[in-house]
């Protein structure tokens, strides 16, 4: 009797298991990430003595039940559950094996004390904080070194209450770079999904060094005017899966990095194999996906489809300058729409922005087999302004099936690059004139869709396997 009733467990486990499996997401490495991996053991906040009336700082609340879930960690790991309430915050730490889930009607809220969000070293590929010399606030959720990790909710919500580090910002008071509000480091198979960020002081998701990476389901608010608030920012970060997010913010939506020049090359981590479906984005300073200006380890395999863009600064945008080194390659980006945005792409070959003035000016990036293809626009101001580096030709720049309705007289202006367009309206620039119909050049994804059909299969499906026979251990 007990040994069906244990069977029949098992059986119910997987099936639930099965049905919360996210379909529809391109990129095999993409299908076999998850959110479904199984806890064995769950607690929730309050028995840590969190209180979540908005008022209370809850930092060793989070810290004590982490802590203490640690102990699950070699047992299927274990989940932490925040439930309906206002849950005050300064920045905590996750472990490995865990899931942090919140109640849809959670808010975790980050405390506006900035001590509260402890100091760290810069990153590596940075050599300082990316807004000022030497260190930078700890993000509000942080990780390094782990794997296995899922934050998640029935849409919850996480509020940065960015509004006064963006004051910091702009009445210059800061002392150190401001913080995300999810950063992890050195991470794998990790999945953030289903929840509502809002008013992150600095950018929102920022994946550094992590691979297996799987963005999915988000809503990412902040004031249109508040200052680099970035939505998703892949760093040198490999296998990402980005898809099904609505991003309104005051910069890029979908941004990917690399390091910061005479930094960034020597630590040379690429951002490669990046699969991007299904994003809408809005932007008031920012570009709906874009590259670096981060970019020195290097980008390639990049794969983005179905991209809605409105009432935004920059549809696509690629940033860099002498000194940054690397490179952009092997990017496809097809099936965009956009509406009301003043630059429809845009290719900006002296960004400048340099970490200090030890960088080397013959450092220069190698920009080529950029595709960009079935796009429609409506209401742009400027179709294209795309500018390489004097002796440093961005190449194979391929447009193909672009129709733009464009508000300037002077619709495409291009200088120092050489690429290929077929059935672009209003015509591309004579840069681009040459067919690539005609022309083998044109990057086609096609490395890409290889590398799909050979991804190995992913290691949750081993733990697929192994946590429901602990559970039943447990019984
Ligand atoms: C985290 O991983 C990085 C890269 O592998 C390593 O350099 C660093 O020492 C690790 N940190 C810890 C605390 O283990
Ligand atoms: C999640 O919440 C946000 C903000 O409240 C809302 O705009 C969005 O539509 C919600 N998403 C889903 C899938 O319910
Ligand atoms: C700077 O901005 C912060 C946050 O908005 C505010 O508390 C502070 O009073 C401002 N300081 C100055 C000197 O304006
Ligand atoms: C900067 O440091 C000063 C001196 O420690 C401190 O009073 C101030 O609150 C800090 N400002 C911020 C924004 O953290
Ligand atoms: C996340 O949201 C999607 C769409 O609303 C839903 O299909 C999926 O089951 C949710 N996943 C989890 C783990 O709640
Ligand atoms: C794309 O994502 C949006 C939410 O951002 C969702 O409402 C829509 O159903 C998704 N479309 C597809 C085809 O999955
Ligand atoms: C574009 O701008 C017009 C005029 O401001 C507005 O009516 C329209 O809704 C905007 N389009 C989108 C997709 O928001
Ligand atoms: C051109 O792009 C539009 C918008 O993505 C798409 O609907 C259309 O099918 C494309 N045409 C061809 C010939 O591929
Ligand atoms: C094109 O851009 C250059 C600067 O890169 C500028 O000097 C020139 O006026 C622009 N041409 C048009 C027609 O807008
Ligand atoms: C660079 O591109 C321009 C067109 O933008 C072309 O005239 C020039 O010859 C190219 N230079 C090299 C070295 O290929
Ligand atoms: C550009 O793509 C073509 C295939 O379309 C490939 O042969 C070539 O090596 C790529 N160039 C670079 C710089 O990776
Ligand atoms: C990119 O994906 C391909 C196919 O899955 C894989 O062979 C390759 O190792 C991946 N690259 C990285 C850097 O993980």
């Amino acid at each position: 009797m007990r040994r069906s009733a244990s069977f029949f467990q098992v059986l119910l486990v997987f099936t639930t298991m099965a049905g919360t499996r996210w379909p529809n997401v391109s990129g095999t490495y993409c299908k076999d990430m998850s959110s479904s991996v199984y806890r064995p053991h769950s607690v929730t906040i309050t028995e840590f003595g969190a209180v979540g009336d908005g008022v209370t700082l809850n930092t060793k609340a989070f810290q004590n039940a982490i802590f203490y879930l640690n102990s699950f960690a070699d047992k299927g790991g274990a989940q932490l559950f925040v439930p309906a309430g206002r849950w005050l915050t300064g920045s905590f730490s996750l472990i490995s094996h865990l899931t942090l889930s919140l109640d849809k009607d959670a808010v975790i809220i980050g405390s506006p004390d900035s001590s509260h969000w402890p100091v760290i070293d810069p990153l590596p590929s940075y050599g300082r904080g990316r807004e000022l010399p030497g260190n930078r606030h700890r993000s509000l959720i942080f990780g390094s070194n782990l794997t296995d990790v899922i934050i998640t909710g029935a849409n919850g919500t996480i509020d940065g209450q960015g509004a006064v580090w963006w004051g910091w910002f702009h009445n210059h008071t800061l002392n150190y770079t401001r913080p995300h509000l999810v950063e992890l480091m050195y991470s794998t198979n990790v999945v953030i999904s289903n929840l509502t960020f809002k008013n992150s002081p600095f950018w929102n998701i920022h994946p550094v060094y992590c691979s297996q990476v799987l963005v999915q389901h988000l809503t990412i608010l902040a004031p249109l005017n508040s200052p680099n608030t970035d939505g998703i920012d892949p760093d040198s970060s490999t296998n990402v899966c980005i898809d099904h997010c609505y991003v309104r913010t005051g910069d890029d939506s979908i941004v990917i990095k690399s390091g910061w020049d005479e930094y960034g090359i020597s630590y040379a981590h690429p951002s490669s194999n990046i699969s991007i479906t299904n994003i809408t984005g809005e932007n008031q300073g920012g570009a709906g996906i874009a590259f670096g200006s981060e970019m020195s380890g290097g980008i390639s395999e990049v794969r983005a489809e179905g991209l809605r863009i409105a009432n935004s600064l920059h549809g696509i945008r690629i940033k860099t300058a002498p000194g940054r080194g690397g490179y952009v390659k092997n990017v496809y980006i097809a099936d965009v729409s956009m509406d009301n945005v003043s630059m429809a792409i845009r290719i900006t070959g002296n960004y400048g922005e340099h970490p200090d003035d030890k960088y080397d000016r013959n450092a220069l990036p190698m920009i080529s087999n950029i595709t960009i293809k079935d796009v429609v626009g409506i209401n742009i101001g400027v179709a294209g302004i795309l500018e390489g580096i004097q002796g440093d030709n961005f190449s194979n720049i391929c447009l193909t099936n672009v129709s733009l309705t464009v508000q300037s007289p002077h619709p495409w202006n291009c200088s120092l690059i050489q690429g290929y367009s077929n059935y672009v309206v209003p015509e591309s620039c004579e840069q681009l004139r040459s067919n690539c119909e005609q022309t083998p050049v044109c990057y086609d994804g096609s490395s890409y869709s290889e590398m799909r059909t050979q991804a190995p299969t992913h290691k949750h499906n081993f733990s697929l396997l192994l946590n429901p026979l602990l559970k039943l251990a447990t019984l």
